[in-house]
């Protein structure tokens, strides 16, 4: 939520073809995927700090700057905006000037304090331009820097975070201090890129990936003061802090579209890589899971009596998906609850829960605040996470990486898919240490995963079949999902994807609750998703099912089944079969998934949506 971008170079050392102003707005495009209700730079040039920002999408700040040409310059930030604080105009864009004009100031999060200090500042004399709780962090820096700061803009900056509450990143340029950008952050992200005679900071490593894989994660309440040759950490009271390196493991080329019309589009066919990559790594040639690098005990994780999955949206029907495998194969009771809601109901919780936090990105703010309220708790936590560098997986006991590489688009779906074979290897490997399966069942279910990639690019190949079946539905207004067991949390995902994308209603029940309620919904026409369960299995999950689909169309509905190859009894109640390749029932997911975020995508660009960039939603929601 809000993307932040800032950088310094040396003279002949700059990346950008001329200067900051290439770097900065390189790395804003990478991260516009943060929000796009605004765009903002300001650059340090020869007259001082020149700014320059636009309501609405990026292209509409670069066609100004087109209009209204910057000077060259070795230091700029710049900002792509998720408005919180006043609405999304030109005013209340980023950057935000104070001290006359000679400082800049961007922001990420939201300063819980802000009323009062504006109050304060207000009675000091100071007007504000804006209604953004970032003015009044950029005045309060400003007043700071002109008196008790010495005119320094890193001591400014500790004194001015020692008055803010709430969560923030903050960047400062001013234009005393040419070849220098300050930083704060608490509860908000921010990394730094390492360059050779240039430095980055960037919300995350897309912000800079273009021009550097070396990158240093910051931890909570840290400033960070970045030179063309140097790059120094210190907390909020000025003592000395270290920050971690690591290397960047991904290119730029994996953060294009490489010739899709939408990154939702690619990341849906980079989902065989996604699952694959996962999994690679986690176990041996005997079939015995190897997690080496779980940073918690093995004889922690063998005594644990309870799990609790804690994590939002999409991330939150990965959890679900696991608690049926993880139940099943470890025998542990497994509880999935939305992070905003699980703080507030005073869950009981001891050293032998295990929170297992899902994230792509690491930096959900409902995610991090459930994660620290589980820690102060005496659970240990362990961290799903797409993102390296991030704040959950580095605030958690443990940590298991997805590898789906950078996912750009807002909804989400190759982290989705990633997330589960994440849980299932996580499954497998607590089902090891305690004894649960024996280890000839862990290499068959092993082996079920390695076919999955295979399994789900025989999807992909057939996805012009989904894709007619949008188009020829241009005018749904609502649209129902079916499903049960692990079907359920797919069909609840499929229904997201939908409202995500192609701002259609759409609902995901649990099948077997139709009677109960949302049958009243049906009429004629109403389309209906029902993602059916193997006939194999449990031969009456799938006549229940089945029933399921003839109550629904005996009332009208379309009915647009989903189910697995072979299965031919459904042919007589449905308008549309898809059928994905035979996989053991808990592994469906990974399979059934994949037609429903097709359809989404491709309705949503018949409709001529951004698919990518959906309206009021930010792929990273650091505000709670
Ligand atoms: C936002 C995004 C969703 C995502 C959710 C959780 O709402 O729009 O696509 O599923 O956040 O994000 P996380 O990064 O924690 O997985």
């Amino acid at each position: 939520m809000c993307g932040i971008v800032g950088y310094v170079g040396r003279p002949g050392k700059t990346t950008g073809d001329h200067g900051a102003l290439d770097v900065v707005l390189e790395g804003l495009r990478r991260l516009e995927y943060r929000g796009y209700d605004s765009a903002g730079v300001a650059v340090l040039g020869e007259s001082g700090v020149e700014s320059r920002k636009k309501a609405g999408k990026l292209v509409n700040l670069i066609n100004e700057l087109e209009a209204n040409p910057l000077p060259e310059s070795l230091t700029g930030i710049g900002h792509t905006r998720w408005a919180t604080h006043g609405g999304p105009s030109d005013n209340n864009a980023h950057p935000h000037l104070a001290d006359g004009g000679k400082l800049a100031m961007i922001h990420n999060g939201i300063i819980e304090n802000f009323a009062d200090l504006r109050q304060e500042l207000l009675a000091a004399g100071y007007s504000f331009a804006s209604e953004t709780d970032t003015e009044v962090a950029a005045v309060l820096l400003g007043d700071i820097y002109a008196h008790a700061g010495g005119r320094d803009l890193a001591t400014s900056m500790q004194l001015a975070c020692q008055r803010l509450e709430g969560a923030f990143t903050l960047l400062a340029v001013h234009e005393d201090q040419p070849g220098v950008v300050v930083a704060a952050r608490r509860n908000s992200p921010l990394v730094v890129g390492l360059g050779e005679g240039e430095n980055f900071l960037g919300s995350d490593v897309s912000g800079f990936i273009d021009f550097t894989r070396r990158a240093v994660e910051l931890g909570q309440d840290q400033i960070v003061t970045i030179t063309p040759d140097h790059h120094a950490i210190t907390d909020f009271y000025g003592n000395p802090a270290e920050g971690t390196e690591f290397h960047v493991d991904w290119d730029a080329a994996a953060a294009e579209k490489g010739g899709f019309d939408s990154f939702m589009e690619k990341e849906i066919f980079d989902q065989p890589a996604a699952v694959a990559d996962t999994l690679l790594g986690r176990y041996d040639v005997d079939g015995r899971m190897t997690l080496d690098e779980l940073r918690i005990d093995a004889s922690d994780l063998a005594g644990i009596s309870k799990i609790i999955v804690l994590a939002c949206g999409t991330s939150a029907y990965a959890g679900s998906v696991a608690k049926y495998a993880i139940e099943h194969w470890c025998r542990i009771p497994v509880e999935v609850e939305l992070s905003h809601e699980f703080r507030y109901r005073d869950p009981i919780l001891d050293a032998g829960t295990l929170i297992v936090s899902i994230s792509q990105s690491g930096e959900t703010m409902d995610t991090l605040m459930a994660v620290r309220y589980a820690k102060e708790q005496g659970a240990k936590t362990l961290s799903i996470c797409n993102t390296n560098g991030s704040t959950i997986p580095r605030e958690s006991d443990a940590v298991l990486y997805t590898h789906a590489g950078p996912e750009i688009a807002v909804a989400s779906t190759k982290a989705f898919l990633a997330q589960i074979t994440a849980t299932y290897v996580l499954g497998l490997y607590l089902a090891q240490l305690r004894g649960n399966l024996f280890s000839g069942q862990i290499k068959d279910i092993l082996a079920d995963l390695q076919d999955i990639p295979a399994k789900i690019q025989d999807v992909l190949d057939r996805a012009d079949v989904i894709k007619e079946l949008a188009r020829s539905m241009p005018d749904a207004t609502s649209v129902l999902f079916l499903g049960r067991h692990v079907g359920y949390p797919v069909a609840m995902e499929g229904a997201l994807k939908l409202k995500e994308i192609a701002y259609i209603h759409a609902e995901g029940f649990a099948a077997g609750e139709l009677k109960h309620g949302p049958i009243a919904l049906i009429d004629d026409g109403q389309p209906v998703f029902v993602v059916v369960p193997s006939p194999r299995g449990r031969h009456s999950l799938h006549s229940k099912v089945v029933s399921n689909i003839q109550e629904v169309r005996a009332r009208g509905a379309k009915t647009l089944v989903i189910a697995e190859a072979g299965d031919e009894a459904v042919r007589d109640y449905a308008e549309f079969v898809f059928h994905v390749p035979e996989t053991p029932t808990l592994l469906m997911p990974l399979l059934a998934t994949v037609p429903l975020q097709l359809f989404a995508c491709e309705l949503a660009s018949v409709k001529g949506f951004d698919v990518d960039q959906p309206r009021n939603l930010a792929k990273s929601v650091t505000v709670e």
